[in-house]
């Protein structure tokens, strides 16, 4: 029988509104951390052994409870109720528009300025038959956020034996039909430099998304054929990345279609040859968000892994979700939550070494 290696562990990170912030962990026998605040349900970390079997963290953060406080890069928070951008902070369901807060321009970028990402969670370590997760619990109300109805939201944080950290994101709509596009805006750095252009990135995904001036959707997908955008199979993203420099992004802040052929190989893996440190990407969403950091600057962003200045391309946020603004688009698929119904999006991380 295999015995079970993994163990919790909670300690204090810091203070919100003389409110204490958590840090929970959960170690597995191989050397494999993953630990998460509070504040954001955030993904603070992910250490893992390379292949020398040296121990870093391979997920950006920041050292303080401050710096998550003035985050515009949402570095690896919990995104809700709906991630990316939805047009004119306007949400369309049941023949009826529900006015959002905007807080990007006019329209509402990830769930918009009362997310997911601004609330202390309720946190505890729980025993599932004998091994500990880590879980994060609020109401997400329809008086903080003006999305439809209240839901209650529960994140549950599992590390297994063989390196995989799964994130589960469930919910159940209390009291209206609602929509619920949630994810995590993790940026994965692997290896022991500043940056990720000597890692390689394979996306499962014949198409992109068009955007307007505006970085929302048009509503057209575009072929990733012969472009910088075609990662279907293991491509450099300092080479891709070169390519882009023409462009305004100069990188990819780009929504891809996951193909509707996958089945649970990895809708994204992303590896550094250098540590030889290896992650796929596993979800039943149909979208991904590959944002290559370009907007990070060398002000003083106090990411941990610079030690107070920033860099473009320091990681690479991967975030899989429903295609974004879903209910404007007949074929971006389903994210309304109906009265009464729960749902559970699952995240996972497998990591190689
Ligand atoms: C990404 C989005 C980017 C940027 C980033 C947060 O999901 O695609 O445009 O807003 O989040 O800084």
């Amino acid at each position: 029988m295999l015995t079970n290696t993994i163990s919790a562990n909670v300690t204090y990170f810091g203070d919100y509104n003389g409110q204490k912030i958590d840090k929970l962990s959960l170690s597995n026998g191989n050397n494999v951390t993953v630990s998460a605040l509070s504040f954001g349900a955030t993904l603070y970390e992910i250490i893992s052994p390379d292949k020398q079997g040296k121990l870093s963290n391979i997920v950006l953060n920041y050292p303080n409870a401050a710096d998550y406080l003035q985050n515009p890069f949402y570095v690896s928070m919990a995104i809700g109720r709906t991630g990316g951008r939805i047009k004119n902070a306007e949400l369309e369901l049941n023949h009826k528009t529900y006015k959002l807060e905007a807080n990007e321009g006019t329209a509402t970028l990830h769930g918009g300025p009362h997310g997911f990402n601004t609330h202390i969670w309720d946190s505890q370590i729980i025993d599932e038959a004998g091994i500990p997760a880590i879980q994060f619990h609020r109401l997400q109300r329809h008086s903080e956020d003006q999305f439809p109805g209240d839901i209650d939201v529960t994140i549950t944080y599992r590390l297994t034996e063989d390196n995989t950290v799964k994130i589960e994101l469930a919910a159940t709509a209390l009291n209206e039909d609602t929509v619920f596009n949630p994810t995590y805006h993790t940026y994965f750095n692997l290896g022991d430099s500043d940056t990720i252009l000597d890692h390689e990135l394979m996306v499962d995904a014949d198409t992109h998304l068009a955007f307007d001036a505006n970085k929302l959707p048009t509503g057209e997908f575009i072929d990733v054929d012969n472009s910088p955008f075609d990662f279907r199979k293991p491509t450099s993203l300092g080479k891709a990345i070169e390519v882009m420099q023409n462009t305004k992004e100069k990188g990819f802040d780009d929504i891809f279609k996951i193909n509707e052929t996958n089945q649970g190989q990895g809708i994204a893996v992303l590896s550094d040859p250098n540590s030889g440190r290896s992650v796929t990407i596993n979800s039943d969403r149909n979208g991904l968000v590959v944002f290559t950091a370009n907007s990070f600057t060398h002000d003083h962003m106090n990411l941990t892994k610079t030690n107070g200045l920033g860099m473009p391309y320091e990681g690479v946020a991967l975030e899989a979700q429903n295609l974004p603004d879903a209910t404007r688009f007949n074929d971006f698929g389903d994210i309304v939550l109906p009265k009464g119904d729960t749902v559970a999006h699952e995240i996972d991380y497998h990591i190689t070494f």
